[in-house]
């Protein structure tokens, strides 16, 4: 959907589609450069990285396999904690692997800080993360990104596969959520 279709819900449209577009266009030459003679595995975290899951792997013209987690952190409120539970685990052995995670965002780093250290201990050849978007004010520990997209502010964001209540994942850009909507 459209922004005009959820009009009054959004303050500010901070990534257009096309914007989105063109970075996944960018990060595609980049990853095909760097995995030229490699296998690579994306690993994606569900659920708000469907959609640049979706468009990377289509945009990428190398061959790719695909794997997901789903993990959940431990807590209340809408703050992560740093304690994750994996709600579905990847069905690939890391093992030798080349290991791309595919994320939507990096708010306070805390779930791919503990993600990076899980798939870690699996054995893998190497792991690169691909986050579209990142907060850098929101950041609590420093999470190395080799291929990223956007700095957005410390707002509260929707679409493009991000949520708030499970609504506007399929909103095609990114926008920043009008108070109105969650207060
Ligand atoms: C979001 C996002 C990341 C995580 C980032 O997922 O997709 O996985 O939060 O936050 P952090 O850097 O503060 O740890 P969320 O838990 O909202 O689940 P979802 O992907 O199912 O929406």
């Amino acid at each position: 959907m459209e922004p005009r279709d959820i009009e009054g819900d959004l303050t500010e449209i901070l990534i257009e589609e096309d914007e989105i577009r063109a970075k996944l266009a960018e990060l595609s030459r980049r990853i095909e450069a760097d995995y030229a003679d490699k296998d690579v595995l994306l690993v994606g975290v569900l659920k708000g990285a469907v959609m640049v899951m979706a468009d990377l792997a289509r945009e990428l013209q190398i061959p790719i396999t695909m794997d997901w987690m789903a993990v959940s952190s431990y807590g209340s409120g809408t703050e992560s904690s740093g304690v994750v539970r994996i709600l579905k685990d990847l069905d690939t052995d890391l093992t030798g692997r080349h290991v791309l995670i595919v994320e939507d965002i990096i708010d306070s780093g805390l779930t791919l800080s503990w993600l990076m250290a899980n798939l870690n201990s699996r054995g893998p050849e190497s792991i690169e993360i691909c986050a579209l978007l990142r907060k850098p004010e929101a950041a609590r520990v420093d999470i190395d990104v080799k291929y990223f997209g956007f700095d957005i502010p410390n707002k509260f964001v929707v679409g493009y596969g991000l949520d708030y209540n499970e609504k506007y994942r399929n909103l095609r850009s990114v926008g920043i959520l009008a108070p109105h909507v969650y207060s």
